[in-house]
Parts: structure tokens; sequence; C-alpha cells
């Protein structure tokens, strides 16, 4: 197979625009704003414990060089998340990964952009993608119980609440998980009624 067909099979990391965002391939020169939003206790103490509290010195270097480039665009699929007039600066970032821990979905946004319905916009095209070209049957979704915010999404979505798990989170109040599904029917169906 020529590389150029290769290519043309693997979709990698598509930018993906909405009407307000454009979602991008998180690059090296993103490593600085990661870092900068990470120092924000109320944005990160809702992220699993994987995630190093205090934030050390190179958390967001560590994490691009070690987790997002080995894998992007083949087993995980890391966006910036930008405004539509500035798609240099990243807000936030949402990711899919194939292989479920039992979750295939993380998503976080700075928070001076939150509650403009950013994040239920972003994730759109992210579903579609997941769904019509990355061949997903269905996406299992996890957020900390007591993070409505993050809850509110996967309700929005058309998602099924199907358990709850114990979990540790960098927030160490948090003690234990809700499990979502998405499935390709269940999102297309959802798809269809916003479209009347
Ligand atoms: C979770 C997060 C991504 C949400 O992003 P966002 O762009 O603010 O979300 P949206 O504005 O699209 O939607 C948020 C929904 O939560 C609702 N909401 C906001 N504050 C709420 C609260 N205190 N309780 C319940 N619901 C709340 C909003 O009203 C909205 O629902 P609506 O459209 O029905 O009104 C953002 O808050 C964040 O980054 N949090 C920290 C990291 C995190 O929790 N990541 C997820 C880990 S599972």
């Amino acid at each position: 197979m020529t590389q150029l067909a290769k290519q043309s099979q693997e979709p990698g990391v598509p930018t993906l625009t909405t009407r307000r965002l454009l979602l991008r391939p998180v690059v090296e020169s993103d490593i600085a704003a990661v870092q900068l939003h990470f120092n924000d206790y109320e944005l990160v103490r809702n992220l699993s414990a994987v995630v190093p509290w205090p934030y050390p010195a190179d958390g967001a270097s560590t994490w691009f060089h070690n987790h997002v480039l080995p894998n992007q665009g083949k087993e995980k699929w890391v966006w910036a998340i930008t405004l539509r007039e500035n798609p240099s600066e990243l807000i936030g970032v949402v990711d899919l990964w194939r292989k479920g821990s039992p979750e295939n979905r993380g998503f976080w946004l700075s928070r001076q952009h939150w509650g403009k319905g950013y994040m239920t916009e972003a994730v759109i095209p992210v579903t579609d993608l997941a769904f019509d070209v990355l061949g997903f049957d269905k996406l299992i979704l996890e957020n900390a119980v007591g993070n409505q915010r993050s809850a509110r999404i996967k309700e929005k979505c058309g998602a099924r609440k199907i358990g709850e798990k114990n979990s540790s989170f960098v927030d160490p109040a948090f003690t234990a998980s809700e499990l979502w599904e998405l499935t390709k029917e269940s999102w297309r169906s959802h798809k269809a009624s916003l479209h009347g």
C-alpha cells in the first residue's frame, strides 16, 4: 500500500468546527496554556486522581510527550478546544480513546469559559467522528458523582446512566463515579430529535 493510500484510510486527528469553536489536534505550543489552566484547583479537582496535584511544573509537558504524542490519531484523539476567532489559544481539551478504562471520552475547559454551552457544542462533532469515522459502536462516559456540570452534558447527549463505581479523583471528597453509555443508535436518535 502506498503511503498516500495508507494516510487516506487513517483519519488522524481531523480539525472539527462548530458554530463558535474550532477543535484542532493539540500541538507542543499548547503546553503552556494547559499548564496555566491546570493551576486551577476548581477545574482539576474534578479530574481522575491520575492527574498529579499540586500540578508539577512539567505536568503539561509530561502529559503531552508521554501520553498524547505516542498515541495521537492511533488509539487516542486529543483536540485543543479554541474559539473560532482565536484558534491558536487553547481554552480546553476534549479527547477520545479506544481502549476504555472503561470510559472512552474526557474533557475540560478553562473556568472563565464555563457555562456558555461550549462543551455541549464541542462534543457533537467529536461524537459524530467516533461513530461515523472511527467505528465506535458505543462510548462509555464517566464523571464524579457530584460533578453536575459534566453529568448534564452526558444527559444532553442522550446518554443513559448505567451505574456507579468507586473511583478516585483529584478532590478526595469525590469517591464514586457515574458511568454512562451512549450508543450509536441513541446518538443518532438524539440528533434527529434536535433537528425536529
Ligand atoms: C464540565 C465542563 C467541561 C462543562 O463545560 P461547559 O462548557 O461549562 O458546559 P455547558 O455550558 O456546555 O453545559 C453545562 C451544563 O451544566 C449546567 N450546570 C452549570 N452549573 C451547574 C450546577 N452547579 N449544577 C448543575 N448543573 C449545572 C448548565 O446549566 C448546563 O446545562 P444546560 O445547558 O441544561 O443549562 C466544565 O465545567 C469543566 O471543565 N469542568 C472541570 C473539568 C471537568 O469536570 N471535566 C469533566 C470530568 S468528567
